[in-house]
């Protein structure tokens, strides 16, 4: 059998860890958003980056192409020219060719950066996406967990209540029979080996002392009285209905009269054809049914009136208990109730032993009827056991 509070214990822990790592979600996410602010900064700075150095690209050319052209006049009329002069413009014009490469090549490494960022601002942004996402399922899971896993552990419960009421019911059984047991050793077992005893005793004293035969007879009778009381007794318990005392109708009776009492619901008792003495098996199956039907129609029907009728014919006994009540939905009820209705399916098992037929006919507003038909065995008629 599962512990429901272990259940409850793991739930607990689920949702612990769950709740982890929706924190860690958070925090990850978090960290993403910055980061994706941080390197939104960043693009735009080397955005700015780009900008000016194609500019100082464009004016370096310009530089460039004036100092090459000043090197080549310079060079053509080296004649006009001091060498001093001579030697400036080359070195004005390789240094500004240095410069220029040297731009270029920064100007390739940071367009390189910013395509690099965009990749990268891409894959946050999908980042974000995802954790949003994952945000939402994990508050999905823990709901889940708040509502139906504890309705679950709840459900369990509900079910090991049952088993467990299953099992008491045994165990009530078990124990009850073991009482029996006991009070059936104690008493009627004992007094009946004292009374095997006293009669063996009187035998010999019938030789040997006839005249105090008499008194001890007289108190055998005592013993045996007394047993037979003890028995009575145990019977008594095992029965404490009238059934077997006054019939079934008879005991019928009175039990609708103290149910009409009661609960103020006006109950017909019809019987048809010739009584006869039942089994007391079949006696108690129709007592039986009958007292749930009527507890049914008291706990849901809402009925005012209830015929009850049983009908002897010579080879089974009919029986219906109609209500004028709220009637239900029969199929959806045994459907839903599925392993619950313990009422109808014990009624209904009950007839099934002995044989016999049960039905319920119910209509929404139109009240309930339950029918069953239970065969008469002709050992059966001879009025019990
Ligand atoms: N006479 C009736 N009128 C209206 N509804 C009924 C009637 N008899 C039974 N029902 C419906 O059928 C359901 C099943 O009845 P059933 O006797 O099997 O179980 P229960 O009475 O709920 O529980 P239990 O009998 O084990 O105490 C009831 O819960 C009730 O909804
Ligand atoms: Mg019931």
């Amino acid at each position: 059998m599962i512990d429901v509070s272990y259940l409850d214990k793991i739930i607990q822990k689920v949702k612990q860890v769950v709740e982890k790592s929706k924190e860690e979600i958070y925090g990850l996410s978090e960290n993403a958003r910055q980061e994706y602010e941080r390197a939104k900064r960043e693009l735009e700075q080397v955005k700015t980056e780009i900008k000016e150095i194609i500019e100082e690209v464009d004016r370096l050319e310009k530089e460039y192409i004036k100092a090459r052209i000043r090197l080549v006049e310079v060079s053509r009329n080296f004649r006009l020219f001091k060498e001093e002069d001579i030697k400036n413009a080359y070195e004005e014009a390789h240094s500004k060719q240095i410069e220029l490469i040297n731009k270029r090549e920064k100007e390739k490494l940071l367009r390189n950066t910013r395509e690099h960022l965009q990749r990268y601002l891409k894959n946050l942004e999908m980042t974000i996406k995802r954790s949003e996402e994952l945000i939402i399922n994990i508050s999905m899971v823990i709901k889940i967990l708040n509502n139906e896993l504890s309705t679950l552990s709840d459900k369990i419960g509900e079910l090991q209540q049952f088993q467990a009421l299953g099992l008491s019911v045994i165990t009530a059984q078990e124990e009850e029979r073991k009482r029996i047991a006991r009070e059936i050793h104690d008493g009627p077992a004992q007094s009946l080996a004292n009374i095997v005893m006293r009669a063996e005793y009187i035998l010999k004293l019938m030789e040997v002392n006839p005249s105090l035969v008499k008194d001890e007879l007289l108190t055998l009778m005592e013993l045996v009285r007394k047993s037979l009381a003890d028995v009575r007794k145990i019977i008594f318990d095992l029965r404490p209905m009238s059934l077997d005392d006054l019939g079934l109708i008879p005991a019928l009776r009175r039990y609708i009269e103290q149910f009409t009492k009661n609960y103020g619901i006006f109950v017909e008792l019809t019987v048809l054809g010739k009584e006869y003495a039942l089994d007391s098996t079949l006696a108690i199956a129709i007592f039986r049914i009958i007292q749930e039907s009527l507890n049914n129609v008291r706990k849901y029907a809402g009925a005012t009136e209830v015929v009850v009728k049983l009908e002897y014919l010579p080879d089974r006994i009919n029986g219906t208990i109609r209500d004028n009540g709220c009637g239900f939905d029969v199929e959806k009820v045994l459907a839903d109730k599925e392993g619950t209705a313990f009422g109808i399916m014990g009624m209904r098992e009950r007839v099934q032993l002995l044989k016999g037929k049960f039905e319920i006919r119910s209509k929404i507003g139109r009240g309930t009827e339950v029918m069953f038909f239970i065969p008469v065995k002709k050992d059966n008629k001879s009025g019990g056991n």
